[in-house]
């Protein structure tokens, strides 16, 4: 390993600062960064001991990601890039996606190839390689429900493997590759993306914004439109405001305990959700925990949407950290409901 190398499958840095590589835009070092643009590289690297032994942490866009502190080993960030089209007939579009492919700029290419179905997941920041870690979703829509593949390395075995769907163990914001965060490095995606399919619409909110846009028959391309300024609006840009989306779940809980919640609140927004289980809306039991808006710092709740906590500026990943404890403390004095984070904590 040639170290403050440049080879044309990897690069090398050293005591490398990681501020820029987080969309909380908080300052954290890795002992040495990589960026692998050529996943054949993989081999190479892992056979050596600080690789195979030391900890590593592989890093898309880091919008997912809150670093309280160094990270002490390798931070691996796969920058290869690539679409390529297995099949195309009206099974749908099969594609191989590169890891290091921007997941917005793949829903676009689908799009414009005439595929449908991605439309709701528009504008969700990071990597393709990202999106399987917690089965990314929005608008009604998971990025499970394209997915027929996925390729990793494998850090036990040293070698290329190839997970089927099923494998993934994907659910709300939860696979298997998040429970085995160590173990697999996703390098490809390999999608099915149906010509036709219906669109979905019930999403609160979508229906007003086409409308609003004055679209009589929607496409996926216009409900792609839709989506994206409704996400705009609704969630602060972390380019002015450094935060990683939702920084909680919604909570699952059962449906009995869900039910005497809503008999003492009955604003309380509630979904059903798999295996009899009802999902909570977190962003309604922390602005009525009264945290919306508030900050200790540079540390806070956005008052545009009370599921974001915020970096106001110079707030280190600890403090951020702390405030969403205290939040998440208020949230369970309330209401009796543990909050669990939905971003990677380091
Ligand atoms: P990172 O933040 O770099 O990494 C996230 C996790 O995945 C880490 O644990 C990391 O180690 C791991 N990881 C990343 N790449 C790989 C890889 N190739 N192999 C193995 N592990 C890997 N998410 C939603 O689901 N729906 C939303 O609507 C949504 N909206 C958001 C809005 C905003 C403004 C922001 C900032 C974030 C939002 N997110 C949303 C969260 C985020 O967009 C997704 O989690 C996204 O998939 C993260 O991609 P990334 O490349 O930035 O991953
Ligand atoms: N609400 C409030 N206060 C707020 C904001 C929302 O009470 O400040 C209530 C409203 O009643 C609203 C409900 O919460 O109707 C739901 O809000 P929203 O539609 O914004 O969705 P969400 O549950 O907060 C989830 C995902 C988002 C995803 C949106 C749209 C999770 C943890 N979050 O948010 O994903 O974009 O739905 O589908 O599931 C992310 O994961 O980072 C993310 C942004």
């Amino acid at each position: 390993m040639n170290r403050g190398s440049h080879s044309s499958s990897y690069s090398i840095l050293e005591n490398a600062s990681l501020r820029a590589r987080n969309s909380f835009g908080v300052e954290a070092r890795a002992a040495m960064l990589i960026d692998v643009r050529k996943t054949d590289a993989l081999r190479e690297l892992f056979g050596y001991a600080m690789l195979q032994r030391g900890p590593v942490l592989v890093l898309g866009e880091g919008s997912n990601v809150l670093f309280t502190r160094d990270w002490p080993g390798v931070v691996l960030s796969l920058a290869n890039r690539g679409i390529d089209v297995l099949a195309d007939d009206e099974g749908g579009l099969r594609v191989r996606v590169a890891a290091g492919e921007h997941w917005n700029d793949f829903v676009h290419w689908a799009l414009a190839k005439g595929a449908c179905g991605l439309e709701n997941l528009a504008l969700i920041p990071g990597t393709v390689g990202a999106a399987p870690i917690q089965n990314i979703g929005a608008y009604g829509a998971e990025v499970a429900e394209f997915i027929r593949a996925v390729e990793v390395w494998d850090r036990r075995s040293a070698q290329f493997v190839q997970l089927d769907a099923a494998q993934c163990a994907f659910a709300y914001r939860d696979s298997l590759f998040k429970r085995e965060i160590e173990r697999y490095l996703i390098v490809a995606v390999e999608f099915l993306v149906p010509r036709v399919q219906p669109l979905r619409l019930d999403y609160a909110g979508i229906r007003e914004e086409l409308a609003a846009m004055g679209v009589a028959d929607p496409t996926p391309a216009s409900v792609a439109e839709a989506v994206t300024r409704l996400r705009r609006r609704k969630l602060p840009d972390p380019g002015q405001l450094g935060n990683a989306g939702s920084f909680f779940k919604n909570p699952l809980v059962d449906a009995a305990f869900a039910a005497s919640l809503r008999a003492r609140h009955p604003g309380l927004p509630v979904w059903n959700a798999a295996a009899g289980q009802t999902k909570l809306s977190a962003a309604w039991l922390i602005e009525q925990a009264g945290c919306k808006g508030q900050r200790d710092g540079d540390a806070g709740i956005s008052d545009q949407h009370a599921l974001v906590l915020v970096n106001h500026g110079q707030a280190s990943g600890a403090q951020l950290w702390a405030f969403a404890q205290g939040v998440r403390e208020r949230v369970h004095e309330r209401f009796g409901v543990e909050l669990e984070p939905e971003p990677r904590i380091v």
